[in-house]
């Protein structure tokens, strides 16, 4: 069982004013060596819960400045669209606290999907340091759909995993939407991986990969924690109540 790997909280606000409390340390960290810290975000309605915190709360208090926001995977989409990752940030965050934009490195949806993946790869490997040859992330912000996916890797694309791109084409398995992402690859070899998971709907698939049950091989989320040096779980007890 993964248990020294755990974070549990009442509530889905308690959980994502944890998660802030650790951003905001980490960020203090890095700025007393007055270097910036490299996050990448995911989408999806509990990292948002987490944004609209940020900006209620830490508009004042983060050091904004030191924060390089990079995406984890975006839906081929523009980003007006109601689905994109990045326009759900822009409206809960970006426009409501002081990052420049130059520390603001945008996944475009818009464009060709592997144009862009090509180019996302190319950003990460110039603006990031890498470790076993791959762009290394200072903290990584997972969430996790209730078929076990991450970033935009699915059960049935697993070799995105450990693909030898940093950044590929997704393609989501019920609708067919590409998505750009992260690789498994790129993840794993991050300082600093958070897992932030809330919701009764997330506890079934929660199960098998907190306990290591013969199933939890095939979720990509289980494969990232297993794989990752530092990895760890924050969710709220709604998604925790099969544990
Ligand atoms: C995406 C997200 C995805 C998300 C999980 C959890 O673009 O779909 O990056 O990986 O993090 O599906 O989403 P919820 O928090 O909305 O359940």
């Amino acid at each position: 069982m993964i248990t020294n790997k755990l974070f549990i909280f009442e509530t889905p606000d308690e959980t994502a004013r944890a998660v802030a409390k650790v951003i905001l340390t980490k960020v203090k960290e890095k700025t007393k060596k007055s270097l910036p810290l490299n996050i990448a975000i995911s989408g999806g309605s509990t990292p948002k819960l987490l944004f609209t915190l940020l900006a209620e709360e830490y508009a004042d208090v983060l050091p904004w400045h030191f924060l390089r926001i990079f995406w984890v995977d975006e839906r081929c989409v523009p980003p007006t669209h109601a689905e994109s990752n990045f326009g759900m940030t822009y409206e809960s965050l970006l426009t409501r606290v002081p990052i420049s934009e130059n520390n603001v490195f945008r996944m475009q949806g818009e464009s060709n999907p592997q144009t862009e993946a090509k180019r996302y790869q190319a950003l990460l490997e110039k603006e990031l340091p890498e470790k076993n040859n791959f762009p290394q992330f200072d903290l990584i912000l997972l969430g996790m759909g209730e078929d076990g996916h991450t970033a935009s890797i699915f059960p049935q694309d697993m070799s995105l995993l450990n693909s030898e791109l940093a950044v590929a084409v997704g393609v989501h398995p019920e609708n067919g939407q590409k998505r750009i992402t992260l690789t498994g690859s790129t993840i794993q070899q991050a300082q600093h991986i958070i897992l932030f998971i809330t919701g009764s709907s997330k506890s079934g698939i929660l199960r098998p990969i907190i306990h290591q049950e013969q199933s939890c091989e095939n979720y990509p989320a289980y494969q990232i924690a297993k794989n990752s040096e530092s990895v760890v779980f924050y969710m709220d007890k709604a998604a925790a109540s099969e544990l």
